[in-house]
């Protein structure tokens, strides 16, 4: 009688180690699912970009002063910043989406339409103005067949947008095709800019 006694309070809790495992599992299987689960549903963009940024931002040292940093990031890797990555960056960096929408409007580097692969900039700044950059974004939309600023060609090849200073006043009017940059730009070297990227 005393043994069963002894054994009934001696008992071991029901498998507590095990329980501990499973609970240790299922919080691992929680946070994996966490980083993904947070992208948006409705997301139009390739899931494995969302997964890349949420790794950038995650090794980030610190979350505060590096908005800026996470959203190049993000441009980097989006090619724009639609509403919906604005959103994503929000959440993973804990802020608010209109101080994420502040940051993306206040810089001209940040776009949120999509740009061609080799966007094409042209400064409209007062030194480039007077010496006819206007001239030169006519040129550009015609000879890529209509197509106005802000806006991407069929192919998706190339995209116009005008930027202020650039700081290259010398070389008044500037343009820019992706990294590459060309001074003293007439209507007339337009054509032979876009061969150089066909
Ligand atoms: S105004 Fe165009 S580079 Fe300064």
């Amino acid at each position: 009688m005393l043994k069963k006694i002894l054994s009934f309070f001696c008992k071991p809790k029901p498998d507590s180690d095990l329980a501990n495992k499973k609970e240790r599992n299922n919080s691992m299987q929680t946070s994996t699912c966490q980083k993904e689960c947070r992208i948006p549903e409705r997301a139009t963009l390739p899931k494995d970009l969302y997964l890349k940024l949420a790794e950038f931002i995650s090794e980030l040292p610190q979350k505060e002063g590096h908005l800026v940093t996470a959203l190049h990031n993000a441009q980097h890797l989006f090619g724009y910043l639609p509403r919906e990555v604005q959103e994503f960056v929000a959440d993973q960096m804990e802020v608010s989406l209109a101080k994420v929408y502040g940051v993306v409007s206040f810089y001209t580097f940040f776009t949120q339409i999509p740009k061609g692969k080799y966007p094409i900039s042209i400064c409209m700044g007062t030194a480039c103005f007077v010496v006819g950059a206007d001239k030169v974004v006519e040129s550009f939309k015609q000879q890529l067949g209509g197509v106005e600023v802000s806006e991407v060609t069929p192919d998706g090849k190339f995209s116009i947008d005008c930027l202020r200073c650039v700081g290259a006043c010398a070389l008044a009017p500037v343009v820019m095709v992706g990294e590459k940059v060309y001074g003293k730009v007439t209507p007339d070297q337009v054509k032979d800019i876009i061969a150089d990227f066909s």
